[in-house]
């Protein structure tokens, strides 16, 4: 072997044993840089008889070529590596759970709500929603239930102090404000549901002082309470699950709606358990009618060329038949037991094709 031949199989030696690009840089300098073993043979050249450069030149200069290639081969597979290494310690597994033990569930509330709007959005209805502190006049007076009227003792209120202009705010006692904030805004057709926050001064197994409702108004130039009956119906089969309910329409009176007619559900009690669709029970669960058209008018509607209809129902009591939770005070207690005996997972989101509450 030549001294050429022992210095090229030294350096690849070298090359092939840098464990990392440091030491393949220290190999690099000490073979290429300007002191380099290699560096050194070319430099030697220059002193040569011509005869001798014409020999060692090409041998000398295959030598730098080789050796760098190899340099760079070597360079590359150690990136490779670096990078996979890298990606191997960052990996995120994007099928682990959030956190190793799920501690948070969605509240009965939430969930109902969350099925109501999959339930009435594919019937076509949109969202809308209004503040919880609500103008007097919306909550009452364009609702046809003027300042002094009797009916406004139908709710009792909680009251906001007065405002420098001497108007009034309220906590809104139901969700019918929001039928007057989107009569307001927007031109017929409409056709919205409202789930929100309610206030009335009321508190006990049935009753809570903050409880929530849903709202549904629709407004066209076409509307009958048949359609309200239907809509009634699909929606409470999809909610409580099941094939069949039926409904009985009993007349009632809310100012804002004329005729007004209240909903009972069929059922059957016995068992400790609560079915729909069979039994000889009744159970009581919504308010509604056609809009009275002094509400329209009030709203800036054409009453002569559009009718609608609007009905409403307590969602924690939707909730607790569907759930069998017995006192409507238990939504409220934020007790840990009780969240994690009755709450839902957090990423079922309900869907009427993925099911609603599995
Ligand atoms: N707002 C009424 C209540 O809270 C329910 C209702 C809504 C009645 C819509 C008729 C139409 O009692």
């Amino acid at each position: 072997m030549t001294d050429i031949q022992a210095l090229e199989r030294q350096i690849l030696d070298a090359i092939a044993g840098a464990s990392d690009e440091a030491s393949l840089e220290t190999v690099r300098v000490a073979a290429l840089g300007k002191k380099g073993s290699i560096s050194d043979l070319l430099k030697s050249l220059g002193g040569m008889g011509a005869d001798e450069r014409k020999a060692k030149g090409p041998v000398f200069n295959t030598l730098r070529d080789r050796v760098a290639a190899a340099i760079a081969d070597r360079k590359r597979a150690l990136e490779a590596a670096a990078l996979d290494a890298r990606l191997a310690t960052e990996r995120v597994d994007i099928t682990l759970p959030v956190r190793p033990e799920p501690v948070g569930t969605v509240h009965p509330v939430s969930q109902v709500f969350e099925e109501i709007i999959a339930i009435f959005a594919d019937l076509g209805f949109s969202i809308a929603e209004g503040p919880d502190v609500e103008y007097d006049d919306y909550n009452f007076t364009k609702l046809n239930i003027p300042p002094d009227h009797p009916a406004r003792q139908m709710q009792a209120t909680f009251f906001v102090a007065r405002q420098a202009d001497l108007s009034r705010h309220v906590l809104r006692t139901h969700t019918s404000p929001v039928q007057v904030r989107t009569m307001l805004k927007q031109a017929p057709p409409i056709r919205i549901i409202s789930p929100g926050r309610t206030y009335r001064v009321d508190s006990d197994a049935t009753h809570s002082p903050m409880f929530h409702q849903y709202e549904g108004l629709v407004v066209d130039e076409v509307t009958n309470l048949g359609h309200l009956k239907w809509v009634l119906e699909e929606f409470y089969k999809a909610f409580f699950e099941v094939e069949s309910v039926e409904l009985r329409a009993r007349p009632s009176f809310f100012p804002f709606t004329e005729p007004s007619v209240e909903w009972d559900l069929r059922c059957d009690r016995s068992g400790g358990q609560i079915k729909f669709g069979t039994g000889n029970d009744w159970l009581e669960l919504a308010g509604s009618g056609m809009v009275n058209p002094r509400v329209l008018e009030n709203c800036g509607i054409d009453s002569t060329k559009y009718q609608g209809y609007a009905f409403g129902g307590g969602i924690d009591r939707l909730a607790m038949l569907k759930y069998g939770i017995p006192d409507i005070r238990s939504f409220f207690e934020s007790d840990l037991r009780w969240l994690r005996a009755y709450g839902f997972a957090a990423l079922d989101i309900p869907t009427l094709d993925g099911g609603l509450s599995r």
